[in-house]
């Protein structure tokens, strides 16, 4: 079975990240496929310190730091950012744990080709303390979300979502890392619907192309007797 990576009909996607990267790995681990339908040709993040930075670097792939601080103002921060992804020829930007504010310019300037992943159904719970907001509120069903990146806060075209059950007892902790597991299956999942052309946006919503179904389960939570 064929390993490689690169090729020509594979959209060349640039990660950026502020932390851990554990969603960033999920991608870059996908991409390995001869089959997936993007390549991962670099991971930005604004923090220098980010410890993605070593994971993405031990995976093989280029990584810079763009230190968000070290420039006057949010805009003169991107302009920087958006030439770091233009050089590498970057197609669609997947924002993994990016922890910075973006203007509507840089927005737009990517717009219909910047994903990002959330962990909440979104519309719900939009912003930050998402889990901590659903325990408070009693949710029975959690989840994450991958979706178009809109200047508006956590706002834009879903394009895919996967629900995860609310245990009893669950700590914002455990809630997190159940969230977690889910959503390194849905990033890559998403990503390849994008960079297939399988999941395009029209008007304001998703719609799917070439979609399969294998199998269509509702989640009932607690489960039917
Ligand atoms: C994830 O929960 C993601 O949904 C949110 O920030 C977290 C990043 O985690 N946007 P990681 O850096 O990918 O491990």
């Amino acid at each position: 079975m064929s390993t490689t990576s690169s090729g020509p009909d594979k959209k060349r996607v640039g990660i950026l990240i502020s932390g851990r990267g554990s969603n960033m790995v999920s991608l870059i681990e996908a991409a390995r496929a001869g089959d997936y339908p993007a390549e991962i040709v670099c991971v930005i993040s604004n923090r220098p310190e980010a410890a993605g930075l070593a994971r993405a670097e031990a995976l093989g792939i280029p990584t810079q730091a763009i230190d968000h601080k070290a420039f006057a103002s949010r805009e003169a921060f991107e302009v920087e950012l958006d030439r770091a992804l233009r050089g590498h020829g970057v197609e669609i930007v997947a924002c993994a744990g990016f922890m910075r504010k973006m203007t509507a310019g840089f927005v737009e300037g990517w717009r219909d080709a910047m994903i990002n992943i959330h962990p909440s159904l979104l519309p719900s719970y939009k912003g930050l303390h998402t889990h901590a907001r659903a325990l408070e509120d009693g949710v029975k069903i959690a989840g994450c979300t991958v979706h178009f990146v809109r200047p508006e806060l956590d706002s834009g075209p879903i394009i895919a979502q996967v629900a995860v059950p609310v245990l009893d007892g669950d700590s914002e902790d455990s809630l997190a890392a159940r969230i977690l597991e889910a959503e390194h299956r849905l990033y890559p999942h998403a990503l390849a619907m994008v960079a297939s052309g399988a999941a395009k946006v029209e008007g304001d919503r998703v719609a799917y192309r070439q979609f399969q179904i294998n199998q269509m389960n509702s989640l009932y939570w607690p489960p039917l007797s």
